[in-house]
């Protein structure tokens, strides 16, 4: 079973970025609780991050027939992309979404997800673990 995980705008900047809503830890540190989480449950994996969102829909089409599933915190691209959505809907590959953040106690421009209108679940408020959870959802789901 082969995952990709995608993450979105400013992810990258976790760490320095309003530790008072994501926590202290950095996105490198994020990578490694990933690949940890995959060892562990023999889950192949492969991240992906960028700011933009059409390097976003083209990860997506390019996971097509090689990868089994997808993790996705598209970040502020949660609340505005459309063409996430598409590409999300347009591979069909079963998508877990993951936010650090509770996005439904937050403002309410964060409270509608597109992504998450493709998405077979979401994970949200869990910080680092909702990627965990995400993982062990598609795991099973998939069977394996
Ligand atoms: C986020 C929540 C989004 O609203 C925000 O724009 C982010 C991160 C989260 O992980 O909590 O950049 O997706």
């Amino acid at each position: 079973m082969k995952l990709l995980v995608i993450n979105g705008p400013n992810i990258n900047m976790l760490g320095i970025r309003e530790k008072n809503i994501y926590g202290s830890q950095t996105y490198e540190s994020l990578l490694r609780f990933i690949r940890q989480v995959c060892q562990e449950n023999g889950v192949e994996v492969e991240c992906f991050q960028s700011n933009h969102e059409g390097a976003i829909v083209d990860a997506i089409q390019a996971a097509y027939q090689k990868f089994d599933g997808i993790v996705i915190n598209p970040a502020a691209y949660t609340h505005t992309s459309v063409a996430i959505l598409d590409a999300l809907k347009a591979v069909s590959l079963p998508a877990v979404e993951v936010h650090l953040s509770n996005i439904y106690e937050r403002e309410p421009f964060r409270h509608v997800s597109y992504a998450g209108m493709a998405c077979v679940r979401s994970f949200y408020g869990h910080g680092f673990e909702g990627y965990r959870l995400a993982i062990l959802h598609l795991k099973e789901l998939l069977g394996q």
